[in-house]
């Protein structure tokens, strides 16, 4: 998905004219630049990378999150995400059984969970 970036510039047309209010989106798709999360006592930060999973890309970018099984069953590796929620995909069940006692839906497994 193509971003646009907004500025009070590219508000006015060039000829100094402000765009009229219903040509300007109402909704405006912000995607943060990488994803935050929580481990025990412990912070990081990934930059997403389609198509893999949060652990793999932490692991690449030296974010040494703990896990043990990378099949979704132990749960070692279950993350607080408390930014940049919105690149991963939705939990499927497997992840969302393992999760049901998690009492904040932030938690995720970084190994089951995959980056859009
Ligand atoms: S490493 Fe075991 S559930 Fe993710």
């Amino acid at each position: 998905m193509k971003r646009k970036t907004l500025t009070v510039g590219s508000l006015i047309s060039k000829n100094r004219q402000m765009i009229p209010s219903e040509e300007i989106p109402k909704e405006i798709d912000v995607q943060p630049a990488s994803i935050r999360l929580r481990q025990n006592q412990s912070y990081f930060e990934v930059v997403p990378r389609p198509h893999q999973t949060l652990l793999d890309a932490a692991l690449e970018q030296k974010q040494f999150i703990d896990f043990k099984c990378r099949k979704g069953t132990c749960g070692r590796c279950k993350v607080r995400v408390t930014e940049g929620a919105s690149l991963l995909h939705p939990p499927h069940e497997k992840e969302r059984i393992k999760l049901q006692h998690s009492l904040a839906q932030e938690y995720r497994l970084a190994c089951q969970a995959m980056i859009r």
